[in-house]
């Protein structure tokens, strides 16, 4: 399918727990906007009718973003049901008719990876996937050869151009700002190289644990959960070069660059922490090996980043709630006025949750007698709450046919390929206190950069 706006929305797993937290108020806000006015299918295996269903929107509404009555009647009379076994024709038989004239739908599979494969066959075969684009949601796989293996199963359907693999942060405000900041300054530029800047941290720390995700959780890992995907796609956004022309492509191809030059981790490059109490979560093994926290750090063989690496940490139930990026600039060439108080320039980007910023770390003159500095911070730019919510931006862009917020296979695969070994070899995880900043061990990988950044607030 070229270009250009679905007709029909289709939600697969209209039941689920992705739909209730996340995809319902998307829609609420979209109607609200005014971009969605198609028929919109749910589908699933319940035995629910379309009755079910529209009480399950309005319950999600009322504990989510609140009900809007008008939105929420709209939604309602664009809804459509069909229950059934993803398995079964006659469910696909049925969903074709649903679709009515709709020639060009879109399917969202908000199900388990080990759906995508019979479900996309069963759209082909039932003529539902014939002018469609699919979405898919994380985890796209386990590692680089289930990737392989859903990418192909999904191309037996679509074409690579109709496949969304979601990554929620690309939807972000924050995360789309470190690319109009970039690109958008021209003072950036002379110094977002090897030449100027020492290292680079990311920071995903959260304060919550796996809540009553302890089953899936153990699959799945802090490196599966979100370095793989969100932490790399926000390395790919500082460090890419600027993508030619506005088609999508064009950044896709950019960030894809990035990936192919991170080279492949080594056990060495990463250390791997879990928090007291995780083996007592329900669903968790009682001598699980899963991580909750990882630090690790990248190297980018590429001409503007060689030599300097890309530190990242993430990890549940940590001291804040915060993900930040720091860029840290090398030292002024000499100290002229003696000892500096405080680190060299530095640019930080928070990028959630709530309040986005940047701020610029520079040194100024400690008040008093001495002619010495101290750190200060100007901030650059602060907004509000996130005006636009991160599912809302995504499936609006994938209405429109905007795959740039979206994964592509060739992106995707890399990510797996720069993990895959630390994945194999695994290990004992160091233990960490909840509320702490994660195992002390993680200190070693910045220890010559001047260690790690403080987690902090906005
Ligand atoms: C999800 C992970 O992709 O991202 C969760 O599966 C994590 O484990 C979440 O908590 C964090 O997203 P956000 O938007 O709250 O930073």
């Amino acid at each position: 399918m070229a270009a250009g706006s679905a007709d029909a929305l289709v939600l697969f797993g209209a039941t689920g727990d992705l739909m209730h937290r996340k995809i319902f108020p998307a829609l609420q806000a979209l109607v609200r906007r005014g971009s969605l006015s198609v028929p919109i299918v749910g589908v699933a295996r319940e035995g629910w009718s379309l009755d079910a269903l529209k009480t399950r929107i309005a319950d999600s509404l009322e504990h989510g973003p609140g009900l809007d009555r008008d939105a929420y009647h709209r939604i309602v009379e664009l809804l459509r049901y069909v229950d059934g076994d993803y398995r079964d024709d006659p469910t696909f038989v049925r969903l074709r008719e649903q679709l009515g004239d709709a020639q060009h739908p879109l399917h969202y599979l908000a199900l388990p990876p080990s759906l995508f494969a019979t479900v996309a066959d069963n759209l082909r075969e039932s003529g539902c996937a014939d002018g469609a684009r699919v979405v898919v949601e994380k985890p796209f796989g386990r590692d680089l050869a289930s990737a392989e293996e859903l990418n192909r199963s999904l191309h037996r359907s679509f074409a690579e151009s109709d496949v969304y693999r979601i990554d929620h942060y690309l939807g972000k405000e924050s995360v789309q700002n470190l690319l109009v900041f970039r690109f958008a300054n021209n003072f950036l530029e002379p110094i977002w190289n090897r030449n100027y800047v020492d290292h680079v941290q990311v920071t995903m720390a959260e304060t919550l644990g796996v809540e009553g995700r302890g089953k899936f959780y153990e699959e799945v890992g802090a490196i599966r959960d979100v370095v793989q995907n969100h932490l790399l796609q926000v390395v790919a956004h500082l460090a890419m070069e600027p993508p030619v022309g506005h088609d999508p492509r064009a950044l896709l191809d950019e960030k894809a660059k990035v990936f192919k030059a991170i080279r492949t981790l080594a056990p060495g490059d990463v250390v791997r922490g879990q928090y007291r109490g995780y083996r007592q979560e329900p669903g968790v093994a009682p001598d699980s090996k899963v991580e909750t926290f990882a630090a690790l750090r990248l190297a980018i063989d590429s001409w503007r980043w060689a030599g300097v690496p890309f530190f990242l940490r993430a990890g549940k139930r940590l001291a804040i709630a915060s993900t930040d990026v720091y860029v840290q600039l090398k030292p002024a060439p000499q100290q002229v006025f003696g000892a500096s108080m405080g680190r060299p320039n530095y640019l930080r980007f928070h990028l959630g949750p709530q309040r986005v910023s940047i701020a610029l770390g520079a040194l100024a003159k400690k008040p008093g007698a001495e002619m010495v500095s101290r750190e200060v911070e100007l901030q650059v730019c602060s907004s509000g709450e996130d005006d636009m919510g991160d599912y809302e931006r995504l499936i609006d862009a994938a209405l429109h046919g905007d795959t740039s917020l979206f994964a592509r296979e060739d992106g995707v695969l890399e990510e797996w390929r720069i993990v895959d070994p630390i994945l194999a070899a695994g290990g004992a995880p160091q233990a960490y206190e909840p509320g702490s900043t994660g195992p002390a061990e993680a200190d070693a990988l910045t220890a010559e950069h001047g260690g790690w950044r403080r987690m902090r607030p906005p």
